[in-house]
């Protein structure tokens, strides 16, 4: 199995910005984790603060031939129908994940536009968000 963890703008800070919110793990800590958890998933990683390689990358998905997707995309899921319609256009099911509880935070970010396209979302677990994620579509990809 091939998934492909996608991070966006500012997650490339992630163990040094706001670690009360984001956590103490950087961005390779939590990547090698997810491999040492997950050995038996090939993982391509793909971080970009640019909205227009993200959506690239989304683009890309199906041709690549991943089986499906972790898409944390940072600020760029409150607002960007950019990437909504580039999720919206991938066959395999990818599914969304935040670090922090997004709910419990300011009203913008209880807002994501790209939830309703995204097969399911898992938020607040700190670096956990993305083992559940892993864990959960793993196993909805076998069934
Ligand atoms: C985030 C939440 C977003 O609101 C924020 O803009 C981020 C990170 C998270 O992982 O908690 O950059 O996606």
């Amino acid at each position: 199995m091939k998934l492909l963890i996608v991070n966006g703008p500012n997650l490339n800070l992630t163990g040094s910005r706001e670690p009360s919110i984001y956590g103490k793990n950087s961005l390779a800590e939590i990547n090698s984790d997810l491999m040492q958890e997950f050995v038996g998933i090939n993982f391509e990683f793909f971080q970009t603060n640019s909205e227009g390689s993200l959506i690239d990358k989304i683009q890309a998905v199906d041709r690549e031939g991943f089986d499906g997707v972790i898409l944390n995309a940072g600020a760029l899921s409150h607002y960007s129908y950019s990437l909504r319609d580039a999720v919206a256009a991938v066959a395999k099911p990818v599914v969304e994940v935040h670090l922090s509880q997004v709910f419990a935070r300011e009203e913008f970010r209880r807002k994501s536009v790209i939830s309703e396209v995204c097969k399911a979302t898992v938020t607040g677990f700190g670096k956990f968000s993305y083992f559940a994620a892993v864990y959960a579509l793993a196993k909805y990809l076998k069934k």
